[in-house]
């Protein structure tokens, strides 16, 4: 049966006497629990994950320019753009950078207007246009720049002739700003000094912001980059260096690096780079693969792992795509200010720091799985995405979903032991599955018309186009098999390389795979993923196991919600289809199998009843998988969520947890008890629900003295995870040994700062714990080691555990420091406040300090972007009465945007 769900109507029951203590905690617990939330009924306010901005009402006017997109006039060829960032600023304090490019484009259809992206950039000289084949280029009648569209557009005279090119040259300046988008700065303190970093992200409409250019994914180009940059620096782009002089220009001597053209590629996937960082290096055949940081990170050593791991995740995409690796070089750079994780540019990937660099004595193994996923991740895109790529952002969640996807099979190469091909269940399909289940929700698919302006595509860098896109593949992988889905794959590739296609490209490919196998699913491609792509929500399946008639309905949390759109529609029409590939789907785990889950009295046995029948499932010893084990909890406390189990029976799946040791069914465990926290950590509830699970956790805390005396590392990667689970969760519950054993610790540690005894894995626990029961004191020692520390994981763990103070000055300070960009850089700020929210203490401070810095913070962080919604759905997760929703409601700017 393999990695299926497992049901086994035989299995006898084994009767072991529970204690009926817990059956009363139980009892009690969920007694309030629906006397809580019968007062909060009507007003619940649901954590919302999907965010969606309003199409607005009324079109302004016809005109291009006014059009978010651009027309099919032209057809950029190549690019030559060459730009001198400045590291100092200017006389009047000013960072800037100067730029001059040319780009040669192709009338496809005749026009008398030149339109081309360019946002914030001011225009030195007036733009010229040469013609390239035999008849004169018309002349510029007029230069209008669009603002708002963030067009330039250039009105001319007469017509340009279809068939011809023709040449538009332009000199410009820009700001290097600190706004983490376009060209922009990063800056670090060496040894006291300070240095400045010119970096990019262009993803997804901020190539505009580094000069003009046809700003879509589907206009690609071939691009000549040429850096000036300061003798002591090294330039970096996406192709590798061709030359490299040193020449006096505006009486400055510089150097300037020539870059090798570009393949054919979007202006997304762009990248230049100046900076004085380190690397260290490794050629693997021809390849050549390198790993740049901050000197001092590079000479500790921190990019070591990065290196070791990203010549093995390589040559395993080779094979996988059947594809070489479509270019000479490779490098991978981790920046000190990055607004998103990492970014896959042709090449030149450019990450933050804790997604690239490691410290063997310092960082955790969360950190190290962290960065061999991203890294696979970002590898996997250099073909899936960068080579072929999307016509539009509409379907960016076949780009990321595919990248989110295989990113586990390149990090299951790079670290064999691991199983983390498991743990995709929790982190991408629970976690999906309680975004996926609000009546808030939306298909991954959207239409491209949907998806104009570019808040509009910042919303679709969201979890369903991640983690639905992953789980969906991950189950069309599996059903069609893996050798139908790479071979699809494979020839998908190889027919749309340097070229841009649409989701059903790939459907396409993958159809032909099947049908030239004898793997025979019973509808094509098309037809199965249509119902998974369209629509959103999953269906919850009811099996009835007397008549064998399966059922199914869309699964929502709040059942009274039902969508805007009507229940699963589909196509427009109301069709409550029966899946028509129910053993396909095993993989997902995304059926929620039976519509009751309860244990018998033993609290061992688990019993899924559907109609009159009895399936069993014996609990011990261990016969039901361990993704299982982690899918009944998860789907237990969903049912109850939705209503359509009792919370007694959800609460009843954690009874086993005594005897359970191994690290999924405990994550996906705490993950659902801490709805019951949020929603409870403010009620009487709390009391009994800390004894409750203090007394699940005893059992874990003791099995991980035993087997590692909290001295040593148990030997597996989820069971260090479980370490960390046990520990935290111990100390959080107030169990004294646990609590003893981390204030020890940490008073070591104030003693002599430069030793740390704390466990690296154990750290983020311990500090957050330690901090929680300390004061002022142990707050600015915190305070001391965030700010000497030259690890970014270890800034980051120590940066949220301060936000477990428990003392609400500690935490207001703290909130204030979230303002100021050399205390906490701006790429933090927005997880500072939210990780302060999460904290019991700090949630209606962090509320009154977002409400009170409105202004500030919108501008920073506002504008439809994703790290704005993050912040307010990080804040206001505890809501859940209508007074609470009304002061969401009262925020200056309109909150729909948000909800
Ligand atoms: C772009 O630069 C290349 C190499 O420097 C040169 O051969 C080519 O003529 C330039 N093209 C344009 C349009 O300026
Ligand atoms: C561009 O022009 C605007 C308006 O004159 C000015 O405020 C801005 O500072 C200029 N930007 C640069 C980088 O010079
Ligand atoms: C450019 O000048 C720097 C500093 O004087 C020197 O180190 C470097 O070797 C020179 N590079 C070239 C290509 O001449
Ligand atoms: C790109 O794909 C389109 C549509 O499949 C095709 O018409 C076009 O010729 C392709 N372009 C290139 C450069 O291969
Ligand atoms: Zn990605």
């Amino acid at each position: 049966m393999g990695k299926g769900f497992f049901i086994n109507k035989t299995v006898g029951i084994v009767g072991i006497v529970l204690a009926a203590g817990a059956i009363a905690t139980i009892i009690a617990l969920s007694v309030v629990y629906s006397q809580e939330k019968s007062k909060n009924n009507e007003n619940e306010v649901k954590p919302t994950g999907a965010v969606t901005t309003p199409v607005p009402t009324t079109e302004p006017s016809n005109e291009p320019w006014d059009q978010w997109r651009l027309p099919q006039t032209l057809s950029p060829q190549t690019y030559n753009v060459t730009l001198w960032p400045r590291l100092q600023p200017d006389a009047t304090g000013l960072y800037i950078f100067r730029g001059l490019s040319s780009v040669v484009f192709r009338c496809v259809e005749k026009t008398n207007l030149i339109l081309i992206h360019s946002n914030k950039l001011n225009m030195t000289l007036q733009p010229t246009l040469t013609a390239l084949g035999s008849k004169p280029a018309p002349i510029i009648e007029s230069i209008v720049m669009h603002t708002k569209t963030q067009y330039m557009a250039i009105h001319l005279k007469d017509e340009l002739t279809a068939g011809e090119s023709y040449e538009l040259y332009t000199e410009f300046v820009g700001e290097l700003a600190d706004d983490l988008g376009g060209f922009y700065r990063s800056e670090y303190y060496e040894n006291g000094v300070k240095k400045v970093v010119a970096t990019t992200q262009m993803q997804a409409t901020d190539a505009r912001k580094a000069f003009p250019c046809f700003d879509e994914p589907a206009m690609k180009a071939v691009f000549h980059i040429t850096l000036y940059h300061d003798p002591a620096t090294v330039a970096l782009s996406n192709g590798v260096v061709i030359d490299k002089v040193n020449i006096t220009v505006d009486d400055t001597f510089v150097t300037r690096t020539t870059f090798a053209p570009t393949e054919v590629m979007s202006t997304y996937l762009l990248a230049f780079i100046v900076s004085d960082f380190g690397f260290i290096e490794q050629n693997i055949d021809k390849l050549q693969i390198r790993i740049f940081a901050r000197q001092e990170a590079i000479n500790a050593g921190q990019g070591e792992y990065a290196l070791s791991v990203t010549g093995t995740i390589l040559k395993f995409f080779e094979d996988y795509y059947n594809v070489p690796y479509p270019l000479p070089k490779s490098d991978q750079i981790a920046l000190p200010d990055f607004n998103a994780g990492a970014m896959e540019n042709w090449g030149l990937i450019t990450y933050r720091e804790t997604a690239l660099l490691y410290d063997e004595e310092i960082s955790s193994n969360g950190n190290k799985e962290r960065i061999v996923t991203i890294i696979a991740h970002e590898l996997a895109h250099q073909w899936f995405g960068n080579l072929v790529t999307i016509r539009w952002w509409n379907d960016l969640w076949l780009n990321e979903g595919f990248a989110s996807y295989v990113e586990y099979l390149g990090a299951d190469k790079a670290e064999p032991t691991w199983n983390i091909k498991d743990l995709i269940v929790l982190n991408d399909v629970h976690r999906v599955f309680a975004i996926d289940a609000l009546a808030s929700s939306h298909p991954l698919s959207s239409k491209e018309e949907e998806i104009q302006r570019p808040e509009q595509i910042s919303e679709v860098f969201d979890t369903i186009s991640y983690s639905k896109g992953a789980s969906v593949l991950r189950m069309l992988s599996d059903f069609l098999t893996e050798t139908v889905f790479t071979q699809g794959l494979q020839t998908y590739l190889d027919h749309f390389k340097f070229n841009n296609t649409v989701y059903t490209d790939l459907w396409e490919h993958l159809q032909r795979a099947v049908d030239s196998s004898t793997s025979t699913p019973p509808r094509s491609v098309q037809d199965i993923m249509d119902r998974w792509v369209l629509q959103m929500g999953f269906p919850v399946v009811t099996i009835n196991t007397e008549t064998g008639q399966i059922t199914q309905e869309h699964f929502l949390l709040d059942p009274e919600t039902k969508p805007d759109s009507g229940l699963y529609q589909f196509h427009g029409q109301r069709k409550k289809q029966h899946n028509p590939y129910i053993g396909c789907c095993r993989k997902l785990v995304s059926f929620k199998m039976t519509v009751t889950i309860m244990f018998d009295t033993t609290g061992l046995t688990m019993i899924m009843k559907t109609g009159n029948a009895y399936l069993m499932f014996s609990r011990l010893p261990d016969s039901i998988p361990v993704i299982n084990r982690a899918q009944i909890i998860d789907d237990a406390f969903n049912l109850a969520k939705a209503g359509i189990i009792e919370t007694t029976l959800a609460l009843r799946t954690t009874l086993f947890l005594a005897s359970e040791t191994e690290y999924m069914p405990w994550e996906s465990a705490l993950d659902n008890l801490d709805y019951f926290y949020l929603m409870f950590d403010r009620t009487e509830v709390y009391g009994p629900m800390q004894t409750y699970v203090g007394n699940k956790v005893e059992g874990l805390f003791d099995y991980f003295t035993r087997l590692t005396n909290w001295e040593n590392l148990p030997p597996g990667h989820t069971d260090q995870y479980n370490q960390v689970n046990a520990l935290r969760v111990a100390c959080s519950t107030g169990l004294e040994a646990c609590t003893t054993l981390v204030k020890t610790w940490f008073e070591q540690w104030m003693e002599n700062p430069n030793v740390n005894p704390i466990k690296a894995n154990l750290r983020s626990a311990v500090y957050c714990s330690a901090i929680a029961a300390g004061g002022e004191k142990e707050w600015n020692f915190a305070w001391e080691m965030f700010e000497k520390a030259t690890v970014a994981s270890e800034k980051d763990k120590l940066r949220a555990a301060m936000a477990c103070a428990t003392e609400p000055w500690l935490l207001n300070r703290y909130l204030k420091y979230t303002l100021d960009s050399n205390k906490i850089r701006k790429q933090d700020a927005t997880s500072t406040i939210i990780s302060i929210a999460s904290n019991v203490v700090g949630q209606p401070l962090a509320w009154d300090f977002v409400r009170a810095n409105w202004e500030y913070i919108f501008k920073q962080y506002g504008g439809g972007s994703f790290s704005f919604s993050n912040l307010i759905n990080g804040i206001t997760k505890r809501f859940s009465t209508e007074f609470e929703l009304q002061q969401v409601c009262d925020l200056p700017q309109n909150c729909f945007i948000f909800f």
